[in-house]
């Protein structure tokens, strides 16, 4: 044994001194010995190309900067990786998992990148900490006469929207508006969209899956049971395992969908309009998605500024179904058959998404974000009208910001009609729509801490106009302000801090699954579900 391993040692040393003339030391590094373990435990070879370490100073910092959405978890006081690796199989995921637990090194999973918070490529709890990041994983093989696809957790929204309509067109799937997202991050989370009215969310609608457990199994939903197969529906990324692939359940849509878009100024009417579509909004027919975009008319403080409130729809009809029932329900809107607009329901994603008109599909292939910035964002939801009041203090907070930014989202619907507890997902019935709360900024560190605490008064102020009991949160907005599980210790007491606004009373049946799949907590960040503490002796006693 002895003798195998020192041989084999010295092989891989030899092997690593030829191939990268940069590592020069003949003592090995953790990057040598995890790339041997990588090599050892995977069934097909693990290539040099899809393994990187701050050795090669550039390829590594494309690597991790490729996919990051928040600038501000780039910057250089930012705790970075020991190594990402880009797995090519579901093999390499499995050895991803045994050799971190082998050399206790923490790991991170990335699928599209867009974690508001980046506990997908930064762990600001633990070090060393490595990146396994999915970008190469995103195969995807749609079958319309059985109405289904097979995605893999780093394709993109984009990606099984446009391999879908390439098909079909009158299928999709209801998950995110922005194009971007992985789907290995996003469906874990939920996954809303302009559909979620009619088809409820991207987790209702997901048939099965294939994740790699903390064993390094592969399990598919009969493999791990109802249990954990309930838990990866809205529990969150990064607590329960690694999704390789979903299985998605397609939906039905008309072969011609209509979209619009109306903005209103304060000076326009903008906070009765406002404060009537609270109450309309979720109660339309359920074809039709009219958000409220806030914003301020310029980013110059001096200047004198309003808030433009832009009314996005999307309506699974045509335009003179949809006139008849703003007519009658959203009147003051006072929406035209010009501003209605006529076209198949993936020419709606791109334009939901906010690409120009000119264009092609095809962008939707190249996965990229067209937001990376700084930024901070939170989250509420609201169950009773916000009074008019209550929008003028808004709107004078809004005032003392560059860039502010709100995106309101009608519930109702389908989303209404599944039960609390169906997934871990619980903010249905009597969810009137979801704020979500954005600050962006692009001087990096300079007026961080205004914008930041900018966000923070604007949160305070909402408090009393939003839930309550818990003040619910969106998981997928994730947001380390509402707490954080502290190093090496997982109390829930800490946890539900944040546990109970994103998953209200499923937070315990989360914390109950996480202990039967996953009691030693390999799969770890700031806001994964902890294992319930097991009292020494017993057989694991809920406490807390
Ligand atoms: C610009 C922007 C627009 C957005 N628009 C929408 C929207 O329209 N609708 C909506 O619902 N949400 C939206 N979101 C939120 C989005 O759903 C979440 O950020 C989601 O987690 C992104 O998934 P990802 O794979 O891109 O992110 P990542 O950062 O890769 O991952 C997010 C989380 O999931 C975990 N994770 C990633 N991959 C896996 C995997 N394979 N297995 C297990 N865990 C994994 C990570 O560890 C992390 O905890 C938006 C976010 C941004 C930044
Ligand atoms: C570093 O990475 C770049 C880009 O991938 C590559 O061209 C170069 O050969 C690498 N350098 C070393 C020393 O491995
Ligand atoms: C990340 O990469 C993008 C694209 O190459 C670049 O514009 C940006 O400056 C980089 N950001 C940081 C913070 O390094
Ligand atoms: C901001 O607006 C003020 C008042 O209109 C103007 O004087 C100033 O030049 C503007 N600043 C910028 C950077 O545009
Ligand atoms: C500010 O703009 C509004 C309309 O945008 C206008 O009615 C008002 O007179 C302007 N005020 C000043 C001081 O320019
Ligand atoms: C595309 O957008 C441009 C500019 O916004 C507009 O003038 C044009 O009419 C649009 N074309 C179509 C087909 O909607
Ligand atoms: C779309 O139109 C704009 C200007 O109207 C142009 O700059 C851009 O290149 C066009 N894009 C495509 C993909 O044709």
């Amino acid at each position: 044994m002895a003798f195998s391993s020192s041989l084999l040692i010295s092989q891989v040393l030899f092997f690593f001194l030829v191939s990268l003339s940069s590592w020069t030391s003949a003592t090995s590094t953790i990057q040598q010995t995890f790339f041997r373990c990588l090599s050892t435990n995977s069934m097909n070879s693990v290539p040099l190309s899809s393994y990187y370490t701050p050795y090669n100073v550039s390829s590594f910092t494309s690597v991790l900067n490729s996919t990051a959405t928040n600038f501000r978890y780039l910057l250089p006081t930012v705790p970075k990786p020991v190594i990402i690796f880009t797995p090519l199989s579901e093999a390499h995921v499995q050895a991803t998992v045994l050799c971190s637990r082998q050399f206790g090194l923490a790991l991170r999973v990335r699928s599209g990148g867009h974690d508001y918070e980046a506990v997908s490529y930064v762990s600001q709890i633990e070090s060393p900490f490595i990146v396994l990041d999915l970008a190469h994983l995103r195969a995807i093989q749609v079958d319309i006469p059985r109405g289904t696809a097979w995605a893999q957790a780093g394709a993109t929204v984009g990606e099984v929207y446009y391999r879908i309509a390439e098909k079909s067109k009158v299928h999709g799937f209801p998950m995110g508006v922005w194009t971007s997202l992985g789907i290995g991050g996003h469906i874990t989370g939920g996954a809303y969209g302009s559909m979620m009215r009619k088809f409820g969310l991207g987790a209702d609608n997901v048939l099965d899956v294939r994740m790699v457990g903390s064993k390094g199994k592969i399990l598919d939903r009969k493999a791990m049971g109802e249990d954990l197969f309930w838990a990866l529906r809205g529990g969150g990324g990064g607590s329960f395992g690694i999704i390789l692939a979903w299985k998605l359940k397609l939906v039905n849509v008309p072969e011609t969908v209509t979209v619009f878009t109306v903005t209103k100024s304060l000076e326009q009417g903008a906070t009765k309009l406002l404060y009537k579509w609270q109450q309309v909004a979720p109660k339309l027919d359920d074809r039709l998605f009219l958000r409220v975009i806030i914003q301020a008319s310029s980013a110059n403080l001096t200047a004198n500024r309003t808030v433009a409130t832009s009314y996005n729809a999307l309506f699974l009809g045509d335009p003179n179904t949809l006139l008849g029932i703003m007519g009658k329900r959203v009147p003051k809107l006072g929406l035209t058959l010009a501003d209605c607009i006529k076209m198949s329901w993936i020419r709606s994603v791109l334009y939901m998404a906010g690409y120009p008109n000119n264009t092609t599909r095809e962008v939707l292939l190249q996965g990229k974000s067209l937001f990376r910035t700084y930024y901070k964002a939170k989250s509420d939801f609201v169950r009773t009208p916000i009074p008019e009041k209550g929008l003028l203090g808004l709107q004078k907070i809004y005032f003392e910001e560059e860039i502010p930014f709100m995106i309101w989202t009608p519930y109702g619907g389908a989303m209404a009609r599944v039960p609390e507890s169906a997934t871990p997902f619980p903010h249905r019935h009597g969810t009137l729509f979801k704020i979500q709360y954005l600050v962006s900024w692009q001087d990096g560190t300079k007026n961080m801490a205004r914008h930041m605490s900018w966000i923070r008064k604007l949160y305070d102020y909402m408090g009393p106009y939003v839930s309550k009991n818990p003040r619910e949160a969106y998981v997928n907005y994730r947001d380390l302000d509402l707490g954080m599980n502290k190093k090496g210790v997982n109390s829930l007491t800490e946890a539900s801090s944040w546990g109970l606004k994103y998953y209200k009373s499923n937070f315990y049946r989360l914390v109950q699954v996480k202990a039967k799949v996953d009691p030693d907590n390999f799969f770890r960040h700031e806001q994964s579900i902890p294992p319930l503490p097991v009292k020494r002796g017993s057989k694991g006693v809920l406490m807390g």
